[in-house]
């Protein structure tokens, strides 16, 4: 009878020892959330190629693929390059990090930048 009030006080310290589980766990989350940009940071209404799908080619892509001889004769410069080879470079930044194929060769782009790029092919590749 004695172990009654025991098992109570350590059924305790479980719930609490639980509780502080839980509440590291959703801090990480949030953490990696916050680091990778969730789909909640994530901006996905207003995408426009001249102020993010561009800017975005230029930084990561036109080192190797613009000028005279591109890398995999890809020139990725201008809309029209960019739109019809969209489907296929979307394919390349949305891979598994360590892919070979995966572009930039550098590391994989974050994915609110990807999310965003995919927005802008579903809207039809705008020009805007
Ligand atoms: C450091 C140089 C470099 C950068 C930066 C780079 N690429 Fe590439 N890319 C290559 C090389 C080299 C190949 C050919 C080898 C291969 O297919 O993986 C290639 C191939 C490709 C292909 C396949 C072309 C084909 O016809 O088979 C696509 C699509 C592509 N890159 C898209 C991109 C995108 C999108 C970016 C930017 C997010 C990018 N690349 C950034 C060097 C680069």
């Amino acid at each position: 009878m004695e172990s009654g009030p025991i098992f109570l006080v350590m059924n305790g310290r479980f719930v609490l020892a639980m509780l502080m589980a839980a509440v590291t766990l959703v801090g990480c989350t949030y953490d990696d959330l916050d680091t990778l940009g969730s789909p909640v940071d994530c901006d996905t209404f207003d995408v426009s190629f001249g102020s993010d799908i561009l800017p975005l080619v230029m930084d990561n892509c036109q080192g190797c693929h613009s000028g005279g001889s591109p890398a995999a004769g890809l020139a990725l410069e201008e809309h029209g390059d960019i739109a019809s080879s969209a489907e296929a470079m979307l394919d390349r930044m949305d891979r598994d990090p360590g892919d070979p194929l995966l572009m930039p060769q550098s590391g994989k782009l974050d994915s609110c930048s990807i999310a965003r790029f995919n927005t802008w092919i579903q809207n039809g590749k705008p020009n805007n």
